[in-house]
């Protein structure tokens, strides 16, 4: 879907070159990220397990295992492959995971012109409502990449743009341990995990990650119970 260096650009959040850097903002510099308010999960300390660029193959033994933990879990599907994937995501919905846009085709968004990042937004919107009949209000830009056009548009929709505190790098160490070590051992309340569940080691990782999260006493939620009302067009991140 991505050569090797835009995938680690991605994980890093790393900007790819660009010769106009007015019209690129990344995340760090963005004047109107949010932080998250951490009173939400009713004074409990909560985290949100995030997973990225499904459904895939792994997807339905991931729902086996947060099912088995009575663990919620937000999904920011990739929408072109939502339509095969239907019943996997009438499974989250009815398990009650969230559901959110992670673009049609995993584009830059911040290198498209406004019609083409709203056609990836609302084409995704659209096959996630025919699929569960309910349209997201949150979108994950893939690589992290943002910029004005795609606030704008975020904000004409009425949907919010949701980045990540702790990066596993699940895709660079396909090892299981590894993985849960990133996610567990700095823990702290309102963190989003960014996970991949097109890996099988990501999946592996899961059941300790819940385990040891668990016993750390926090609360796994979904982003919706995570930050409770959002406002549209604006980013929100944590920790
Ligand atoms: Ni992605």
């Amino acid at each position: 879907m991505y050569s090797r260096c835009d995938l680690a650009r991605h994980l890093f959040k790393v900007p790819t070159p660009n010769p106009n850097p007015k019209n690129t903002s990344m995340i760090k510099t963005e004047k109107i990220e949010k932080p998250i308010n951490t009173a939400s999960c009713s004074g409990k300390p909560c985290i949100a397990l995030t997973f990225d660029d499904g459904p895939g193959a792994h997807t339905s033994r991931l729902l086996d295992i947060l099912k088995q933990r009575n663990t919620k879990a937000t999904f920011f599907v990739l929408g072109n492959k939502v339509a095969r994937n239907t019943p996997l995501l009438q499974r989250m919905k009815s398990e009650g995971h969230g559901i959110a846009n992670h673009s049609w085709s995993h584009a830059n968004l911040s290198k498209l012109p406004a019609n083409e990042i709203r056609s990836e937004i609302v084409r995704t919107n659209d096959a996630i409502k025919e699929a569960t009949g309910e349209s997201p209000i949150f979108l994950r830009e893939p690589y992290g990449a943002s910029n004005e056009t795609v606030q704008s548009e975020l904000r004409t929709l009425g949907m919010s743009s949701i980045l990540w505190s702790v990066d596993t790098r699940d895709w660079a160490d396909r090892d299981s341990t590894i993985v849960c070590h990133r996610a567990t051992s700095n823990a702290r309340s309102s963190a989003i995990i960014l996970l991949h569940d097109i890996h099988t080691s990501s999946v592996d990782a899961v059941p300790c990650i819940i385990d040891n999260l668990t016993k750390q006493g926090y609360t796994l939620v979904t982003i919706h119970e995570l930050l409770g009302k959002t406002n549209p067009g604006q980013k929100y991140y944590s920790g």
